[in-house]
């Protein structure tokens, strides 16, 4: 159940894809109900951001014990070099939109729950409607500053990460687009 340089196991396919997927669809959905406010929107962004954390938390531990995945194809020392740097870009954003997610609503005041389960009860402020008193506004306002600067630099980590898969795969014609998708290649 270990990744070769000819097939990943499918367990790093799985997690790649349940990630990246979830990943993409809670920056769509975050950046969309921050522009447009849909408040409806919001407890279902952070209950799906709070379940994926854990699937997280299995991938950078699978990561970590497994160490990366040698290249599919000789690739030249530059792009061995940057697909390094954006994967450990890619794998450190996503442990910390999560943990600034939890940080900027629970210590904000808001509470956290996951579908309807709550884990941490909102503190709404009795003399302003919709206002919360926060349990501590200042590292909620930093978690807040991180969440959105992680947002920008994940989707930019996710945009070349994507260019280098799409040159592999149409540009240099080699497997490693084929390989995540969980084909065998030689
Ligand atoms: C990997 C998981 C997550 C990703 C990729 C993600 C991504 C984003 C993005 C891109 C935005 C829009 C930022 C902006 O332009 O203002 C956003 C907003 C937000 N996220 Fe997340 N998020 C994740 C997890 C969480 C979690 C777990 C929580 C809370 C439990 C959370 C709470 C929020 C809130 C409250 C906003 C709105 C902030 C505002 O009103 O300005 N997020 N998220
Ligand atoms: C947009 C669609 C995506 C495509 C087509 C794609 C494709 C790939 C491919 C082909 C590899 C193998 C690279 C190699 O063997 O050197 C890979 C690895 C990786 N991808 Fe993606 N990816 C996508 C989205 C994402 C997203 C959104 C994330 C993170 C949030 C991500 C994180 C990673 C990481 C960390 C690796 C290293 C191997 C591993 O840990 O699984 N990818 N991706």
């Amino acid at each position: 159940m270990s990744d070769t340089k000819e097939k990943l196991s499918a367990i790093t396919i799985a997690l790649h894809w349940l990630v990246s997927i979830t990943i993409i669809s809670l920056i769509a959905v975050g950046v969309y109900m921050t522009d447009y406010e849909v408040y409806a929107l919001y407890p279902i962004h952070k209950s799906v951001g709070m379940l994926l954390f854990l699937v997280i938390l299995v991938r950078v531990i699978w990561r970590l014990k497994q160490g990366w995945p040698e290249a599919a194809s000789n690739y030249k020392a530059w792009e061995q070099r940057l697909s390094r740097i954006v994967h450990w870009v890619l794998i450190i954003a996503t442990v910390t939109l999560p943990i600034s997610g939890m940080l900027m609503s629970g210590l904000g005041g808001y509470g956290l729950a996951i579908f309807g389960l709550e884990l941490l009860a909102a503190t709404p402020n009795p003399d302003e409607m919709g206002k919360m008193i926060p349990i501590n506004g200042p590292i909620a306002g930093a978690a807040h500053e991180v969440h959105e600067i992680a947002g920008k630099v994940i989707f930019a980590a996710i945009v070349l990460h994507l260019c280098g898969a799409l040159k592999h795969h149409f540009i240099d014609k080699d497997g490693t687009l084929k390989r995540m998708l969980g084909k065998r290649i030689s």
